[in-house]
């Protein structure tokens, strides 16, 4: 247990820096690596993509989780709370705000996705993705079903609901520790499967060399929108865990492990999703938001001894991307369960059923945004559907914005050099410092700023 600074109620802190890694891997692994990445690396060109994704990570991403983490560490307060304690009387807060606005945006569609997963373990697990199996139909089937998208939509959001009730140490740490590295185990067996199927090769170079003809402004904004989403920033996730994070705890090094290891898991779905996408003979293209799910599926056949490798590989990989996507979830759900508690005065417990009640009604439209309901999976009059739309306005658009005024905070407005005292304050040093200084004043912020340009420009 951590005293609040300002005297205020006492918070939970986690058990170990490996808890805390954990944990906030467990945030940042989840359905944005193995659905979202190849989802939107797909649409965006595969190979080039990934190029301009690693290049977000490492010079954007790795320098704002750091800086989150340390406003979180140094302020102990969720994100609004932090950024009245840093600059009091300021309107600086509204960043805050808005991360909490757009956490509550994410979860409402993210409990959709999260939702398939849960309902993939029973289609798994009985067998139902044989080598015969229609696997676009089937996905067509649940998702296009309005009564089953909102079952699994409304199970998924009360069983996060219920984890954030049970607070930090309990609720969140407990998960994270076995099931993130059997996770690992089991993409790359399935990476390697894919890899070896006919036509994956064709995959391999889709994913592997880069083209970079057709890169615009739009594809660098879903690079770095995706590394965002990805790692959980922008919208005061790593702000929340990071208050929860003891004094005696080297910043620094969770910040690269976590870095770390989103972006290989990230990287080994693609290398499991595009070789079979090609094997599967399907255009990436054409992928929305249940292609995943489809390219997925029809691997599970080709998994030996059919049918049983299918549904033990199948089965154990839905139970762990469910999990991966719970602990993601919660983290959404936790920064927003952690602004009604501190700024509000609900109880826990109180704060956490208001909320996630709150993010499964905004999520009906996106549960009914594949098939259920015309207009909101082709979109009016034309465009994506409304699950899509939101991803890409909150998922994508609202985090970066929320990503450049955090690094502006963090860099300007309280200044690198009180940061990086917070970071050495565990008496392990700060290594990086001179890059990193370099990269959150000056990097970060013109290159999310060139982004945003790009976008803005053709309007004037
Ligand atoms: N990073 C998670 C994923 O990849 C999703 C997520 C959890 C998230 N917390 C977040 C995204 C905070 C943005 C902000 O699935």
């Amino acid at each position: 247990m951590a005293i609040d600074p300002a005297g205020g109620p006492q918070r939970d802190t986690w058990g170990s820096k490996t808890a805390f890694v954990l944990a906030a891997a467990g945030s940042a692994i989840g359905l944005g690596n193995i659905w979202g990445f190849p989802t939107v690396a797909a649409q965006n060109g595969g190979a080039a993509f990934l190029v301009i994704y690693l290049l977000a990570v490492a010079l954007i991403g790795a320098p704002v989780m750091l800086a989150e983490l340390v406003v979180g560490r140094h302020t102990q307060r969720n994100p609004v709370g932090a950024f009245k304690a840093i600059m009091p009387g300021s309107a600086w807060w509204l960043v805050g705000a808005l991360g909490v606005l757009t956490g509550l945006m994410i979860l409402s569609f993210y409990s959709v996705i999260a939702g398939w997963t849960l309902a993939y373990i029973l289609k798994t697990a009985t067998g139902v993705f044989g080598p015969d199996a229609d696997t676009g139909a089937i996905f067509t089937n649940l998702a296009g079903d309005p009564l089953q998208a909102l079952f699994w939509h409304f199970l998924f959001m009360v069983i996060t609901i219920a984890v954030v009730v049970k607070g930090v140490r309990d609720g969140i740490e407990r998960w994270t520790k076995v099931l993130m590295p059997l996770l690992f185990v089991l993409l790359l067996l399935l990476a390697a499967r894919a890899v070896t199927l006919s036509g994956g090769g064709e995959g391999l170079s889709f994913y592997l060399n880069p083209d970079f003809s057709e890169v615009d402004g739009r594809v660098v904004l879903a690079a770095v929108g995706q590394a965002f989403f990805s790692l959980s920033l922008g919208m005061g996730a790593m702000i929340t865990y990071g208050s929860y994070i003891s004094k005696n705890q080297d910043l620094e090094s969770s910040a690269g492990w976590v870095t770390g290891f989103d972006t290989l898991i990230a990287i080994l779905a693609g290398l499991i999703i595009f070789p079979t996408l090609f094997h599967a003979g399907l255009d990436p293209n054409q992928s929305g938001p249940g292609m995943v799910f489809v390219v997925l599926t029809s691997l599970l056949s080709t998994i030996p001894p059919a049918p049983y490798g299918g549904i033990v590989f199948g089965t154990g990989f839905f139970m762990l991307l469910a999990i991966a996507a719970l602990t993601s979830s919660v983290s959404l759900l936790e920064v927003v369960t952690s602004w009604g508690v501190d700024e509000k005065g609900w109880t826990r417990k109180k704060a956490a059923w208001l909320i996630g009640g709150a993010a499964f009604v905004i999520g009906i439209p996106s549960a009914l945004a594949n098939g259920a309901v015309s207009w909101l999976s082709a979109g009016w009059p034309q465009g994506p559907d409304f699950l899509s739309f939101m991803f890409v306005v909150w998922g994508q658009y609202s985090l970066v914005v929320g990503a450049l005024l955090i690094s502006v905070f963090v860099a300007w407005v309280w200044g690198v050099k009180a940061a990086g005292e917070e970071v050495g304050a565990d008496g392990t040093g700060f290594t990086t410092e001179k890059l990193w200084r370099f990269l959150i004043r000056y990097v970060c912020p013109i290159a999310i700023l060139g982004v945003l340009w790009t976008l803005i420009e053709p309007l004037f």
